[in-house]
């Protein structure tokens, strides 16, 4: 159900949940200061109650009521990356509700920057818990009609039109003045070591979740995936499979009669691949063959997202 942004902030503030746009991708919203507001995204989601919730705030000037510090090789990735792509995971202020954190002592903060959900968070002065708004495991929505096809045509939905990343925020934990990449996304390692002046902290800090979203199998077509090292690996395999549907990156010799090709420039690709997986998972194919993309780290966000959408736990060992 599509909504306005007046009847978006109504909801919100009465304990609603409310599906957003940010610029990765939609959000599923509610008051991260309303347990039972929260307690409704891990239902709608069937989400385990284990994986903790990112907080959305209107600038940094918001960070320490949520965060017990904000030391200053955070606030430097802040100044850098926000409003964006980016989150940020600190210490928790004690008061913060144990279920957005899933028990960790820490707390994750986004400033997004699509404009929608910039104005919503100044007009309602809500801090908003928003997990990706897709079923667990299920495929990232980048459009309204992705919320409605995946969550149902009565969850409230504000449009902001299609998301420009494409791709979930990168996640960096800080402690003190060591960082940590727990999710890659578009902005990468080397953009942070850029900004930080040092490398990433090679051993995991002990307190922190190994890693956030862990689990192998995410973001998922319902089709069964199969990941391809080269287009001709593809080729081989698709030859006389008929039901068979692909995603492509750059031009070159078509593998299939339903091929989906993406763009060779990673920006571009980020933005349309949860639409190009959504599209080829209707495609009603028996599979979807699935090309890697380019070995360059650049990839390295978009990479992490179809290794685990491919993920068979049958035919791995770990
Ligand atoms: O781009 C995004 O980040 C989108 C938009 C809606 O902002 N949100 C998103 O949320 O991707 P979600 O819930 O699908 O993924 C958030 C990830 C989870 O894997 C969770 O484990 C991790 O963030 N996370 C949240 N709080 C954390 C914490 N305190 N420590 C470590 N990881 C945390
Ligand atoms: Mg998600």
């Amino acid at each position: 159900m599509r909504i306005s942004q007046a009847k978006a902030i109504e909801l919100l503030k009465r304990g609603e949940i409310v599906a957003i746009p940010t610029e990765t991708v939609y959000g599923l919203a509610a008051d991260a200061r309303n347990e039972e507001a929260i307690s409704k995204i891990y239902a709608t989601k069937q989400r385990p109650a284990n994986n903790p919730l990112i907080v959305h705030i209107a600038s940094a000037a918001q960070v320490l009521d949520w965060a017990s510090e904000f030391p200053p090789l955070a606030q430097k990735l802040a100044q850098a990356f926000w409003p964006g792509p980016f989150t940020l995971v600190l210490p928790a202020r004690k008061e913060v509700s144990a279920s957005v954190r899933a028990g960790e002592p820490t707390v994750a903060l986004r400033v997004p920057s699509h404009p929608v959900a910039l104005t919503l968070l100044n007009d309602s002065g809500l801090g908003l818990a928003a997990p990706s708004a897709n079923k667990y495991t299920q495929l990232s929505p980048t459009t309204a009609a992705h919320v409605e096809a995946g969550l149902g045509a009565e969850v409230p939905v504000l449009d902001g039109g299609a998301c420009q990343v494409g791709i979930e925020s990168t996640i960096v934990s800080v402690h003190g003045d060591e960082w940590q990449l727990l999710r890659p996304g578009m902005i990468d390692a080397s953009d942070i070591t850029a900004i930080t002046g040092k490398p990433a902290m090679q051993q995991a800090i002990t307190h922190l979740p190994k890693v956030p979203g862990q689990h192998l199998l995410h973001y998922s077509p319902r089709t069964p995936c199969l990941l391809f090292e080269s287009r001709q690996a593809m080729l081989n395999y698709a030859c006389n499979k008929t039901a068979a549907a692909a995603l492509l990156f750059g031009e070159g010799k078509s593998v299939t009669d339903k091929d989906f090709v993406l763009p060779n420039d990673v920006a571009l690709a980020a933005e349309h691949l949860y639409a190009a997986l959504h599209t080829l998972d209707a495609a009603q194919a028996e599979i979807i063959l699935i090309e890697s993309p380019p070995a360059d780290i650049a990839w390295d966000a978009l990479r992490d997202r179809l290794q685990r959408a491919t993920y068979h736990p049958h035919t791995q060992n770990d």
